[in-house]
Parts: C-alpha cells; structure tokens; sequence
C-alpha cells in the first residue's frame, strides 16, 4: 500500500475534518491547540509533504524560506491568504490553496450582525442588563439608528459583498458598491456603483468593508477617507483589520464622527489597539465571521480536497498558487 502523506495541522479542528485527515493522511496534529512559534512551525514541518494552516499562522516570506523541501504543499484554512508571501511559496514552488466560496454566507451573516449591533448599541445594551443597571426604562434610554431606507456603502462587492447587498435589501436598505469593476446588471440589481472609492464614502451613511488586504487596501479607512463620510456615519469590518487604521477610527468615534462601529477583525489581532475596548460605541466580536459549525468543516474538507487532489496529480480546486 502506498505511503500516505504527511500532514503538519496547525491547530484542532471539527472531528469529521481530522477523522477524514487521519484515514488519508499521516498526522501531526496540534494536541495542546495552541499557537506555534515560527521555530516549532518550522521544526514541526521537517519531513511534512503539506501544511493546512490558518490564518493566524503567519508564513512570510523568511519563514517560508526555511521551509524543508519536503513541503509541497500549503492549505489555508480560510478564503484570505494575506498571512502567506505567496510569491515566496511560488518561487520555491510550493502549491498554495484557500478555500473561498464556503464561508460566503457566515460572514455575510456576521456582517449583518455588527452592523446591528453598532447601530442599535447593543454593547451598551447588554452592559445596561449584565450590570443589573436596568432599573428604569425609559423612552429616550439608548436609541440606536435604523438600517431601513439608509444608505449602504459596500467596499468591495466580491461573493461576501454581494452576499451582504443581498441581506441589506430585505432590512430596506439601498446599495451603493465600489469594486474594480462594474458588475453586470442581474448582479448589481440596482445597487448603485462608484468607481471612485471617495464618492462611495460621501453616500455610506453605513459603510462595510470587504474588500481583501493587500497593499492597495491598507488603511484604506483612515483620517482622510473617515472625513469624507457623512458625519454620524456606522462602519463595520468583517474582512481584514489592516483596512482600517486604528487611530484614526479610535478618535472619530470619540468624537462623534462616527457613531459606531462594529468589527470583527483587526489588525495585529488577537492584540487588537486597547482603545477599542474602552469606548461604549463599539461592538466587538473576536473574528468569528467563518465561525459555524458548517461553515468551519465545509472549509476543512475544501482544503483536503486540495490536498487529496494534489496528492493524487489531479489539478487543485481552489489554488491560489500554481
Ligand atoms: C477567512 O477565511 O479569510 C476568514 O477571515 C477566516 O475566518
């Protein structure tokens, strides 16, 4: 019988994903589910034909270098891959796959959720009934916003935004998108569209980002881009904490600007900026967008079906890389 693989696995994962790994794979799994170092990462690989990691681990390119030869191959455990030089990948010729497409629908869903939220100040909310404050009811005690009739700015209309427009909709919102490119009409279904991000910012009342992080995307949302919004705007981000500059948001929410926000992710995170958590109009999640059950094993069994595919000489599904 032919050797199986091995498998270097980053972190645990839901039981129909590792049962499967186990029946195909020669497994390192991770017992103690817990971060690793670039030094274990790297001493944990030797001798490993593939990786499937997530997005915490960071795989620049120094590390990427020092990878042994045997690695052929490395699976993302998520749709984003701004956590892997995948040029260094390439140069060293080592297949790269993510797993968009399965993970459309719970962010979209997270994003309805912290915009929700934001705008109906649920951070308070909660405290207010946590704390046992809530004594006395009142009709002016913490009125949020509605979405129904508000503009809402999607910046960048990819399957998440749309996914988003589309929810959007049923709470009576209209939709304005900026994207690279103009979608065809049975897609955009009378969303409005900007080619120019700054228009998109003038009209977002209610702002939600989804566009990926990379270079062009960085800090997108900062001192200049928040001065264009209308004051008292809402802004959510569920795609990558590096499209936001934390400063800036931190002061436009102290001083109004901004009303709320709600996020997901955040640059450097888990250590997301302290000034967050401090300020009673935000509503924070610990990056939870993929965070089904569904939606979680859905994407392990993409990634395997990658690797399943490589090992076998059959062309990847959803490479990144090669
Ligand atoms: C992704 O897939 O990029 C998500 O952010 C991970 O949860």
């Amino acid at each position: 019988m032919a050797q199986k693989p091995t498998l270097l696995v980053t972190r645990r994962l839901p039981d129909a994903i590792e049962s499967r790994i186990r029946r195909g794979y020669e497994a390192r799994f991770n017992a103690n589910d817990r971060l690793y170092s670039r030094e274990e990462l790297l001493s944990l690989s030797n001798g490993a034909d593939a990786l499937l990691i997530t997005v915490q681990d960071q795989l620049d390119a120094g590390l990427i270098s020092c990878l042994p030869v045997s690695v052929q191959i490395i699976a993302t455990l998520s749709v984003g891959f701004d956590h892997i030089d995948v040029r260094a990948a390439g140069a060293r010729r080592i297949a790269v796959t993510n797993a968009p497409g399965v993970l459309t629908d719970a962010t979209a869903d997270i994003t309805m959720l912290l915009l929700l939220g934001a705008s109906r100040r649920a951070t308070e909310g909660q405290e207010l009934v946590r704390q046992g404050m809530w004594s006395d009811p009142r009709p002016t005690e913490l009125l949020g916003w509605q979405l129904t009739g508000k503009p809402l700015g999607i910046y960048g209309m990819g399957r998440i935004g749309q996914a988003v427009a589309e929810r959007a909709r049923a709470f009576g919102m209209k939709i304005h998108y900026c994207n690279l490119h103009r979608l065809e009409p049975e897609v955009e279904r009378g969303a409005v569209f900007h080619a120019d991000a700054h228009e998109l910012l003038a009209v977002s009342s209610f702002l939600t980002l989804h566009a990926p992080a990379n270079r062009q995307t960085k800090h997108f949302l900062n001192a200049k881009s928040i001065a264009l919004l209308p004051p008292g705007a809402i802004v959510v981000n569920a795609a990558r904490g590096s499209l936001v500059d934390d400063e800036a948001l931190i002061e436009a929410l102290r001083k109004g600007h901004i009303a709320a926000a709600g996020l997901d992710v955040y640059e450097g995170e888990p250590n997301l900026h302290p000034g967050y958590r401090t300020l009673p109009n935000t509503f924070l999640l610990p990056h939870l967008g993929s965070a089904t059950f569904e939606t979680r094993t859905r994407m392990g069994m993409i990634a395997l079906d990658n690797l399943d595919a490589h090992f076998a000489h059959r062309p990847l599904l959803t490479p990144v890389l090669m």
